[in-house]
């Protein structure tokens, strides 16, 4: 598949959890962060332009073996190892990355060394996925994981939401499945395509109707550097 084909199937599979996540990273980016901002993992900078009118700077690090069109990186490191002194930056965020970190509190830690006393980090983890990125695809938090976590590396969550209830990451799930078969000739009739939107519609709106959160697929939460911590 050439490349403009693969973002179109990737959007058309994902619209509806990239909506969601979407429409929450906005209300929780414009209430949290400011100032330089420090984006871990940062892939393709997907929230570049939400965040242009928040933050003074968007400084993006991802790993030497990013799978990711590495034009978007502004420095090389790790999520172990930021090329940044101590306390340099306002704000932090991490999508979609400690789910990929062999040592998330390390990572963590690591956060919390290069942001300022009371800076914020937004980070979006899932709990219900299925594999991806592999072979670096090691772990899934649940709530009481992530602030355990958290809170042992010297951070206060000020927000946790679960994103979806069973409906969305079900249709999810199955819409992913479908694809595994959107191969050979059915590629050419645009019949799985069409289905997944279909699912991803009636998803939304169970959902809707009847949200349960501890089948979300995903955490986003919002936790401050205490001000005590050392
Ligand atoms: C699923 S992608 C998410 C990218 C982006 N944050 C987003 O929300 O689209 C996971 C990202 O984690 C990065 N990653 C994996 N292991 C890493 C590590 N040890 N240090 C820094 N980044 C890492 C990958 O290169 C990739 O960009």
């Amino acid at each position: 598949m050439d490349r403009a084909n693969y973002s179109v199937a990737y959007e058309l599979k994902n619209m509806l959890v990239n909506r969601i996540a979407d429409r929450h990273f906005r209300e929780m980016s414009s209430r949290y962060l400011h100032g330089r901002l420090i984006d871990i993992g940062c892939g393709i900078k997907p929230y570049r332009e939400v965040l242009a009118p928040l933050v003074a700077a968007h400084i993006g690090v991802d790993h030497e073996g990013s799978l990711h069109d590495r034009s978007n990186m502004d420095l090389t490191g790790t999520a172990y190892s930021i090329p940044a002194p101590d306390g340099s930056f306002d704000s932090a965020l991490c999508t979609a990355v400690l789910e990929h970190l062999e040592e998330p509190e390390r990572a963590i830690r690591e956060c919390h060394r290069v942001l300022k006393q009371g800076g914020m980090a937004i980070y979006s983890v899932p709990f219900i996925w299925h594999l991806h990125e592999e072979p670096r695809d090691f772990y899934r938090y649940s709530k009481y994981g992530l602030k355990y976590l958290f809170e042992k590396c010297g951070f206060e969550i000020v927000e946790l939401r679960a994103l979806s209830g069973f409906w969305v990451t079900f249709g999810q799930m199955l819409v992913y499945y479908l694809y595994t078969f959107n191969r050979g000739p059915l590629r050419w009739i645009p019949i799985i395509p069409a289905l997944g939107l279909l699912i991803q519609g009636v998803s939304f709106v169970l959902d809707w109707l009847h949200c349960r959160e501890e089948w979300t697929w995903m955490y986003m939460l919002a936790a401050r550097k205490r001000e005590s911590s050392g």
